[in-house]
């Protein structure tokens, strides 16, 4: 499909897949399999000196995860794409690819608590440590935060919870001028909203789990290339290691999988090292359905950023009982510019608001929402409605918060598909119900 050049929406319901390939089956199939005959011991031979392109055992590689991947290189414009069991294994897989045996890691300080947490507790056992920017809003600044020994710099797009929206041309130039990849976390986005590499950014990184499935049902991850990163700059001496798995056959000799795979080094590394040996594989039917959320991905993207719209400029007329609204969009966001710039088909489907009052009134609106899901999750079908600071931000300590810009009376909306009047309807009588709490007070 790419040498045709077909449009984003023909390339989301059909891209990656030939139904001539299948049995001509309409729907991409689910391999249910664990492993694959090899035919005959020659064809066994090829397909571990990688001499032709095949399966092996799902582990490493199925035929319907292989349609998400490919679909997915074609969405984002990337050279190569790996799915993975959960968005955490294609953050951590990809922080250790580009880290391993050691370095730092330049991190927006707007991301999600789990990401954070994990930073916190886990990388510098693994001897990578992470350093926060002080600067990310102020390219010119950041450049000094990078030390002879980072790796990467690590930024959301569009942060989860405050859809805080940074300059991502900037920042990948500043990356680029040290020698360094820019890696995005472009969840929240999905490539319908942003494509990271074509405003410079060398790997993204996804939950699926969120938007791009968009039906709450699976756990998964993504991590692309861009291709174009030259890991033989010297700040990657792994990737140059030599392999007895990747030699020549017909030499004998031992090769780096930037000389075995000088396309897509950083995703083949990944497959056949992280994934091989840590295993958070992504199952054939998680596949399908990311398939088949995927293939109403502008739609519904459309969709949640249009009731965004509308329950942010709701949400600020009601200063009765919202103290703030972030929202890229609105007015008197910081980031408008931003979005403007970067995201002219909408600034994504996630908003946060203040509540104002106390700690009880507050829980009693949430225990209030009737339509609206009180629930971790983002980017559903359904609108879902979180106090982060309490859950999906619950692990970081109050400094931590503070630096990642999360208050105590935050609350997160995660805009679904339902009729945007309902939506109000709910948070209205909510925002009542939690006036109860000072009749009981009196
Ligand atoms: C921005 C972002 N990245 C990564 C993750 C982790 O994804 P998963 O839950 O699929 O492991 C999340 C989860 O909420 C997220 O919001």
């Amino acid at each position: 499909m790419a040498e045709k050049q077909y449009g984003f929406d023909t390339r989301k319901v059909r891209a990656g897949y030939n139904s001539a390939e299948h049995n001509y089956a309409i729907s991409p199939p689910i391999y249910q399999t664990t492993a694959y005959d090899f035919k005959s011991v020659e064809y066994a031979k090829q397909l571990f000196a990688f001499e032709t392109v095949g399966n092996l055992y799902t582990r490493v590689g199925n035929p319907t995860v292989g349609v998400l991947e490919a679909r997915m290189a074609e969405l984002d414009g990337a050279a190569a794409a790996i799915a993975l069991g959960s968005g955490m294994a294609a953050i951590s897989y990809t922080l250790l690819n580009l880290a391993e045996g050691g370095g730092r890691i330049l991190v927006s300080p707007y991301l999600y608590g789990g990401s954070a947490d994990s930073f916190k507790k886990l990388y510098p056992k693994f001897g990578i440590q992470i350093d926060y920017a002080k600067h990310i809003d102020d390219p010119a600044k950041l450049e000094g935060e990078i030390a002879p020994d980072t790796k990467a710099i690590f930024i959301e797009s569009i942060s989860n919870p405050s859809a805080v929206l940074l300059d991502i041309r900037a920042i990948a130039d500043v990356a680029h001028r040290n020698g360094i990849p820019l890696v995005v976390d472009n969840t929240v986005a999905t490539p319908y909203l942003l494509r990271p590499i074509e405003h410079g950014a060398d790997i993204v990184v996804y939950s699926a789990t969120k938007g791009l499935n968009g039906h709450g049902n699976i756990i998964a991850g993504l991590i692309l290339e861009s291709g174009k990163f030259d890991w033989a700059n010297g700040r990657y001496p792994h990737f140059a290691e030599k392999y007895y798995t990747l030699r020549d056959h017909s030499t004998d000799e031992h090769r780096s999988y930037l000389e075995a795979f000088p396309d897509a080094p950083f995703t083949t590394r990944i497959r056949f090292n992280y994934l091989n040996y840590f295993g958070a594989a992504l199952g054939p039917f998680d596949a399908y359905l990311a398939l088949v959320g995927l293939e109403t991905l502008s739609e519904r993207l459309s969709k949640q950023v249009e009731n965004a719209r509308i329950i942010a400029e709701w949400l600020r007329r009601r200063t009765d009982y919202v103290e703030w609204v972030r929202y890229p969009e609105l007015s008197d966001s910081p980031y408008r510019s931003l979005a403007e710039q970067y995201f002219p088909n909408g600034a994504g489907g996630i908003l946060a608001f203040g509540f104002r009052g106390d700690e009880v009134q507050r829980e009693y609106f949430l225990d209030a929402v009737e339509l609206i899901n009180y629930h971790v999750n983002i980017g559903d079908a359904r609108t879902l409605i979180v106090d982060s600071p309490n859950n999906t931000h619950g692990e970081l300590e109050p400094y931590e918060k503070e630096r990642a810009d999360v208050p105590p009376n935050l609350i997160r909306i995660s805009a679904g598909l339902e009729d945007p009047n309902d939506l109000i309807a709910d948070l209205d009588q909510a925002f009542l119900a939690s006036e109860r709490s000072k009749l009981i007070a009196i």
